[in-house]
Order: C-alpha cells, then sequence, then structure tokens
C-alpha cells in the first residue's frame, strides 16, 4: 500500500534564545504555528530491507543524513518490522529556509509509515522519536498553534488562532542555523553587561505568552477585552520577537528589507521565521496579503500568498491517499 500525505510548513510567532546547555544546544521558547504551504511525501514499504529515498531536488539529500531516513530507521526498529521503506518527497517548499521542511517531511514520513504497516507507536514514543531526529521535528506530531520549550522540542498545543492570510518571501539566501545560534552567543556575551541576562528574558517570554493565554496580555488598552475577540493581534502586541533577527538582519540586509515591505503593505505582524531566510507577513485581508504577495513577487523576491492552518485544518488535510 502506498500511502501519500502533505508535510505541512510552520513559522515561527516569535523565538527568544536562551542560554547554551551543556549538551551544546540553546534553551528556546516559541510559538510555532503550522501553515497551508506543504511537500508532498509517498511511502511505501517492500520486501527486503533497506531505506530508498527518490526526490528530484538536487538540494534534497537521499543517503542516512535525511531526517526521513533517521525517523524511518527509528520508527522501523521501534515497530520491530523489517522490511524496505520507499520515501519519495516532492519538494515545493524551500531547502533551508526556516519553514521546517526537512521536519515536516520526517513527521510525514512517521504517520505515512504507520499506516502503511498498519501498526501504531504511543504517542509518547513518536515524540521521543521526532526530538531525536530534530529540535523542531516535535511541532508536527501536534499541528496548529503550538508552544515550544526545551530546545524547541517540548512541544504544547495552544489554543487555535483563527486561519489568517499569510505572506511567505522566500529570499534565496541560506542561513546556517548552527552559525545563527553561535553569532547569538557572541552577540548575547558582548551585551550581558548591560542587558537582562539570557535565563530572566527566557522568563520574560513565558509570562508574555502566559498572560495572553490568561487573556490579560497586560498591554494597557487590551485589558479586559476578551482573548477570542482577537487573539492573534492581542498574541503579537505581547511584543514577543524572533531573536535571530538581531543577528541574522545585520548580515543579510535585504532580509530586514523584505520585512519592511510586508510591514508597509499593511502586514499585522511580520517577522523572520526560525533563523531565515523566510520572511512572513501575517494579513487581516486576503487581498491585503495578494497585494503585498505581488510587490514582492516584482521586486525580484519570490513570495506566495497562503494562510495559517488550525489544528483541525492541519489533520484534515493531511491524510491525501492511501491506495
Ligand atoms: O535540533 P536541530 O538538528 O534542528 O539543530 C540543529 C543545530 O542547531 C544544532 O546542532 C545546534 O547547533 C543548533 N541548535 C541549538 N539550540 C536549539 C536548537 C538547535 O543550538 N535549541
Amino acid at each position: 500500500m502506498r500511502i501519500t500525505v502533505r508535510s505541512f510548513a510552520k513559522i515561527n510567532l516569535g523565538l527568544c534564545i536562551g542560554p547554551s546547555r551543556p549538551d551544546g544546544f540553546h534553551e528556546l521558547r516559541t510559538v510555532y504555528q503550522t501553515i497551508a504551504l506543504h511537500d508532498i511525501i509517498r511511502v511505501e514499504v517492500k520486501r527486503s530491507a533497506g531505506i530508498e529515498i527518490r526526490c528530484d531536488d538536487p538540494g534534497v539529500p537521499k543517503d542516512s543524513s535525511n531526517t526521513c531516513w533517521k525517523i524511518a530507521e527509528r520508527a522501523m526498529s521501534a515497530l520491530q518490522t523489517s522490511g524496505h521503506v520507499v520515501i519519495e518527497i516532492e519538494k515545493r517548499l524551500p531547502v533551508q529556509g526556516g519553514l521546517g521542511g526537512a521536519s515536516g517531511n520526517a513527521v510525514a514520513v512517521l504517520l505515512a509509515l504507520e499506516r502503511a504497516l498498519k501498526k501504531q507507536l504511543p504517542g509518547a514514543e513518536k515524540l521521543r522519536i521526532a526530538a531525536e531526529v530534530g529540535s523542531d521535528v516535535p511541532l508536527f506530531l501536534v499541528g496548529g498553534t503550538i508552544l515550544g520549550v526545551g530546545r524547541g522540542e517540548e512541544v504544547y498545543p495552544l489554543p487555535d488562532l483563527q486561519a489568517t492570510p499569510c505572506v511567505i518571501a522566500t529570499p534565496e539566501i541560506g542561513v546556517s542555523t548552527p552559525k545563527a545560534f553561535a553569532d547569538w552567543d557572541k552577540l548575547a556575551a558582548s551585551k550581558e553587561l548591560t542587558t537582562v541576562h539570557p535565563s530572566d528574558r527566557i522568563k520574560m517570554f513565558s509570562r508574555r505568552i502566559s498572560a495572553w493565554l490568561s487573556g490579560a496580555s497586560g498591554v494597557p488598552g487590551s485589558r479586559g477585552r476578551g482573548r477570542a475577540e482577537t487573539p492573534l493581534l492581542d498574541l503579537v502586541r505581547t511584543g514577543i520577537e524572533n531573536d535571530f533577527e538581531q543577528v541574522v538582519f545585520p548580515e543579510y540586509p535585504e532580509l530586514r528589507e523584505v520585512k519592511s515591505v510586508l510591514e508597509r503593505s499593511g502586514a499585522v505582524y511580520s517577522s523572520l521565521s526560525g533563523s531565515g531566510s523566510a520572511i512572513y507577513g501575517l494579513f487581516s485581508s486576503p487581498a491585503a496579503a495578494r497585494k503585498a504577495a505581488v510587490k514582492l513577487s516584482k521586486s525580484g523576491i519570490p513570495a506566495v500568498l497562503t494562510t495559517t492552518m488550525t489544528r483541525r485544518q492541519y489533520w484534515k488535510k493531511f491524510l491525501v491517499s492511501s491506495a
């Protein structure tokens, strides 16, 4: 049986980088949001043994360094099954773009594999395996709006934000995530004596999210307004930001300009996603979003109109076919 699924992308609504940890990762807090842009993944299990990755995109590794390979290997062992796993990746998302493409692909493979084998792993076991493959893999086992803590791999479903028009700009710039973290460490060290300590910044971010969740963001004027009215606006008004902008924008000023174009075009909130280079803008109307996407495309920056996805939409659209 061949299982076909959609592997959706994510954006980060704010990302606060904390201190580096003894394991080499950084403590962080972020709000992940799944969006409708996606790759297509097909999984089939044949006789014999091994893993095979097929993909037309030359930028996608076909060996054991691929997240799909890593998760398939772990899932087959956890399911105590053998077989020849054939994974086909139809790449539509940019590789290395801050949109979690490779991470989403891994979860798509895990869930398609379960279906193909008609076997299931316990939910907690899936989260453990996903976290082993990468920090922003487990979020795709939840979908919708998600709080990420720890190194980003500890995920908690948040109340969904209603589907919101969104423009994703994907400048052709590859940002290395480990380098961006290293640059952040240098910047944080140079600021340490004058600004808030990294672990305190993390606490501030958490408090903002917690206050938002309890419906009182603490921003003058917003108190008393029900969160259900404008949850997204309330969230962005808490002042959450993506720390990576502070190190990525100085290195690639053209990315800051893309964010400015989105803001000038009426984005309610615009930010770098993850360590980039994707930049997104959230809009209150599809018409305004479309205009912004056209403006960016005309200036030579690839940009597409999409929408954020609630958890329910994410799961409803996940499976394409099982035949
Ligand atoms: O977990 P993932 O494979 O996505 O991480 C890629 C790299 O990014 C890690 O090897 C590490 O250098 C860096 N990273 C980090 N702190 C995190 C997540 C990733 O330093 N919370």
